[in-house]
């Protein structure tokens, strides 16, 4: 089993660090091999994505991601910025289905801006298609028009567009995984305005035909945003497009209070895939030792279970992260009064701490 580790920007070196020691501690026997990728790449070879980065991904069982971005790179032409490295890697390995889950940790009720009642015991997964729509579809520009759409006017555009297998492939994860939930599935499109939307939910409805076990039902995205705060527990699976998929897993994850807990996967038809925490590089605390890694080592747990068919030491991480939360440590995005505030080393100590003590007492 390969993984490719590329930790990235920011604290992306930080928390891949510590995800990879809890990989270590669980004696299972990975190749594994680092390579750079965003800004870092961009700084060393000139572009954010080299050949040798996409062909280590590429050849890889598994990618563990860290995070890429920094606002320095803000100025550069499009091609040459940080996160064209994750679009890349999402469109050449076909990574077109991204898992979101949005989990309400016990112990962090508290940390939510949403009052406790309507978060404890959340459990969304929110299925983002992720190599199509508005982020690929051709055309796209910039252009001074004489001839446009507000004749004389400069003017930019992108292009909203799914294919039929794009729809059908992504509706089939989401019903498959909503199997093995609470067999329910909320489609978000926005049909009442967009063609591309109204062709995505015709689609859903159809490929439903082949799971009669599953409920499902369809939102706009509007509505869905004004429910996801209202009544969040309401949702089980979520599938949506890439541009909704994007907004609505931020707001999602917030409800939990902790995006810093969040882990994400997005994996193509052979099941390989791309982990990475679902928050970015915060270049603002990089290099302080006080990111909360626990995102980026949940993500190895997902990866563990999706890809390197190694469920038993998935759930070995996620039980010892769930022990470290009851023990009271956090870092500073999930501090509250009472608990111990920790760094970025110090909580990857203790998830390792945790699972070697459950080795030795089976
Ligand atoms: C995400 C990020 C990316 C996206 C950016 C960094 C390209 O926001 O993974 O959600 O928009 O998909
Ligand atoms: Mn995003």
């Amino acid at each position: 089993m390969k993984i490719a580790v590329l930790p990235g920007d920011g604290i992306g070196t930080e928390i891949v660090a510590e995800a990879i020691r809890v990989l270590d501690a669980l004696d299972l026997s990975f190749e594994m091999e680092t390579a750079l990728v965003g800004g870092a790449a961009y700084e060393a070879h000139g572009h954010p994505l080299p050949e040798a980065t996409l062909k280590l991904a590429k050849e890889a069982d598994a990618v563990l991601f860290g995070a890429v971005g920094d606002w320095k790179y803000d100025k550069l032409d499009r091609p040459l910025r940080p996160e064209q490295a994750i679009l890349g890697l999402r469109k050449n390995l076909g990574l077109f289905a991204n898992f979101r889950p949005a989990i309400c940790y016990e112990q962090l009720v508290g940390a939510s801006s949403l009052k406790p009642e309507l978060i404890a015991g959340l459990d969304i997964l929110i299925i983002r298609e992720l190599t199509g729509d508005i982020y690929f579809g051709q055309p796209r520009g910039r252009r001074t028009a004489v001839d446009g759409h507000f004749p004389g006017a400069d003017e930019a555009f992108d292009t909203m567009r799914y294919s039929r297998p794009e729809v059908e492939r992504i509706a089939r994860v989401a019903f498959e995984a909503a199997r093995k939930r609470s067999k329910r599935v909320t489609s978000v499109d926005k049909a009442n305005v967009l063609e591309t939307f109204q062709f995505w939910k015709d689609i859903v409805t159809e490929v439903h035909k082949d799971y009669p076990d599953i409920e499902l039902d369809h939102m706009y995205v509007d509505n869905a945003a004004m429910q996801l705060v209202k009544a969040p527990k309401k949702f089980d699976v979520i599938v949506t497009g890439n541009m909704f998929g994007d907004i609505l897993s931020d707001e999602a994850a917030m409800l939990t209070g902790s995006i810093g807990m969040l882990p994400s996967a997005s994996l193509n038809s052979s099941n390989q895939g791309l982990y990475e925490p679902s928050h970015g590089s915060a270049p603002d605390i990089a290099g302080k030792g006080v990111a909360n890694p626990l995102a980026t080592i949940l993500s190895a747990a997902m990866m563990l279970r999706f890809s390197l068919n190694q469920a038993e030491a998935a759930d070995r991480i996620e039980s010892a992260v769930k022990h470290v939360l009851a023990s009271g440590l956090r870092t500073g995005d999930i501090w509250s009064e009472g608990t111990k505030r920790v760094g970025t080393r110090e909580m990857g100590d203790a998830v390792v701490a945790a699972i070697t003590k459950k080795t030795i007492t089976g």
